[in-house]
């Protein structure tokens, strides 16, 4: 796949189980399942969304409204707009899919009042801190973010 448009829409609580089943697809062999609440989608369906697109198969059949990525966030009532979530599945990587997820959410975070984003991901996941860089992000450790005495990259980025 070289070129992708997504429709990006609402991720529902039916969605976040697809993707759940199909996990690997897109976290690889890190096991995030236990952050797929179904009460992400529920309670803050505004700032949940899919980017889908009808993808054609190998075989000449189409993938109709394939979840290419999705992002799970919500805004806290001090203004954060906290991204739970990112992935891309494995065959849409570097089509720009996880900006647009991003610039969604944004959007609709500024618009609930969120004046600023913020995200967190282990200090191994290197892929994620350079997307997060390269979408404006300022990337610190913290070495006890979770309070287990393992080290997190907090990002943040300040919504203008
Ligand atoms: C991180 C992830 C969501 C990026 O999604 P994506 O749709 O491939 O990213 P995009 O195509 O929108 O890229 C946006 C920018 O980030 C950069 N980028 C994304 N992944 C990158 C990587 N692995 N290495 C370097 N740069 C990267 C792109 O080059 C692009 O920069 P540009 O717009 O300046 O050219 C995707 O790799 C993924 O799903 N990873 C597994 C799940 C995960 O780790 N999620 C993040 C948890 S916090």
């Amino acid at each position: 796949m070289h070129t992708v448009d997504p429709r990006i829409g609402p991720l529902t609580p039916a969605d976040l189980h697809l993707v759940v089943e199909r996990h690997p697809r897109y976290w690889g062999d890190r096991d995030l399942r236990a952050l797929h609440q179904s009460v992400f989608p529920q309670e803050f369906p505004d700032t949940c969304f899919a980017a889908r697109a009808d993808l054609p198969r190998p075989d000449g059949t189409v993938e109709p409204d394939a979840i290419l990525g999705y992002l799970v966030g919500f805004v806290t009532p001090d203004g954060t707009g906290y991204i739970h979530l990112v992935a891309t599945r494995d065959d849409a990587r570097g089509l720009a899919v996880g900006r647009r997820l991003h610039a969604a959410f944004a959007d609709t975070a500024a618009r609930l009042g969120a004046v600023r984003l913020k995200a967190i991901t282990s200090v191994t996941n290197t892929g994620s801190v350079a997307f997060h860089t390269a979408l404006g992000f300022t990337a610190v450790t913290d070495p006890d973010h979770n309070g287990s005495g393992a080290p997190m990259v907090v990002f943040r980025r300040e919504l203008g």
